[in-house]
């Protein structure tokens, strides 16, 4: 049931705060991750496993590159990124030190199914992120680690998203808990970080909303849209860009920032409308003033600039035309809350050119076929 949202779209947008919290429930214990459902596999296996394939696709594929940063950076195991279409049609190379994780939140997307199956047969072992109790994909897998993001009815995955995430870095930490490979203080922190974006997550929707559904109400003519995020933003463009083509049915590409000058701002002209996810300005690494050089380069060319940054950014200020605010967090757990904001997009713009929020064209909610 909607319950009094306009959408399902709305109310499960609404609840990406809850997706969060329910999915890091029971699963710390005095501040440090334990996920008992890996149990299956064994602590003897995870501590050899030599490298992680992450299968998916659309919207779970995104939050997977998500899960490669986290798991890379805190268990230091390698880990590659492929849609379930692709991956078994070329042989993959796999042994039983490859661990497998699919990510599908309804669990019955024959293209992971499919991928799942051959993963199995082929020695490795898998471990499988879904939303949904008892499904086909988890099924037919070695261990499951289910979201809590509860039932998710529009097409547009949202909620589902941020659980994915959730749930791959809760992976990454039990990882490197079992492999020694993260001390005590900065695993305790990064549980921390975690609980709180719940919170942050509140924030955006109420900071972000009436904005948003402004922007969104000013560009039902726009054609073409543009996302550039770097390192865990680039994810997020990917996923903004995915959700205006689904919704709003316009073109729009995410870039990572860096590969702009490699041939895409040639696309760049007076009046592009370009959304840019900005890395904190607190961030060790020195990819904030590289993004806020790529948008005076864009800006210098016309393109009207939306940034999402942290809040009290003021770098970005005197060349964005917009500014979505988000809350201060460690610079992996961003992405849950730069996300939101482009979640509401997509479905504002649909809703503001009159269009079905929930069932969008040609779209299925889930993929049950090849
Ligand atoms: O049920 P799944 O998570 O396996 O679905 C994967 C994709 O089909 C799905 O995320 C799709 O990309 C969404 N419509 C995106 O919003």
């Amino acid at each position: 049931e909607k319950g009094g949202w306009s959408s399902f779209m709305a109310k499960e947008i609404s609840e990406e705060p809850e997706a969060v919290g329910n999915t890091i429930l029971g699963r710390t214990h005095d501040g440090l991750v334990h996920l008992e459902e890996l149990a299956p596999i064994g602590d003897a296996a995870l501590k050899d496993v030599d490298r992680i394939v992450i299968i998916a696709c659309g919207t779970a594929a995104y939050a997977g590159m998500l899960g490669k940063y986290a798991i890379e950076q805190w268990a230091r195991i390698p880990v590659d990124v492929e849609l379930s279409h692709e991956f078994r049609y070329r042989d993959p190379i796999l042994s039983d030190r490859t661990l497998v994780i699919s990510i599908s939140q309804s669990g019955e997307t024959m293209d992971t199914l499919m991928a799942v199956k051959y993963a199995m047969a082929s020695g490795a072992h898998v471990l499988s992120v879904c939303n949904t109790q008892g499904a086909t994909i988890p099924r037919e897998s070695h261990a499951v680690v289910y979201t809590h993001a509860g039932p998710e009815v529009a097409v547009a995955s949202t909620k589902a998203f941020v659980a994915q995430v959730t749930a791959l870095y809760l992976i990454g930490l039990h990882l490197a808990a079992v492999r020694g490979t993260l001390d005590e203080a900065a695993h305790r922190s990064a549980v921390d970080e975690l609980a709180s974006v719940p919170a942050k997550i509140s924030e955006v929707l109420e900071v972000s909303q009436a904005e948003i559904g402004q922007l969104a109400r000013w560009m039902t003519e726009t054609q073409s849209v543009l996302f550039l995020g770097r390192h865990v933003g680039f994810p997020v463009a990917l996923e903004g860009a995915l959700k205006l083509k689904e919704l709003a049915y316009i073109h729009a590409e995410g870039f990572a920032a860096g590969e702009l000058k490699h041939g895409p701002i040639a696309l760049i002209e007076p009046g592009q409308v370009v959304f840019v996810i900005v890395p904190s300005p607190r961030d060790p690494s020195s990819l904030h003033p590289k993004v806020v050089s790529n948008i005076q380069e864009i800006r210098a060319r016309g393109a009207r600039v939306i940034a999402i940054a942290e809040k009290g950014d003021a770098a970005v200020l005197p060349f964005a035309d917009e500014v979505i605010p988000i809350p201060l967090a460690g610079s992996l757990f961003e992405p849950l809350l730069a996300v939101v904001p482009l979640h509401i997009f997509g479905m504002e713009l649909a809703a503001a050119k009159g269009l079905d929020v929930d069932q969008p064209r040609n779209l299925a909610k889930s993929v049950t076929v090849e």
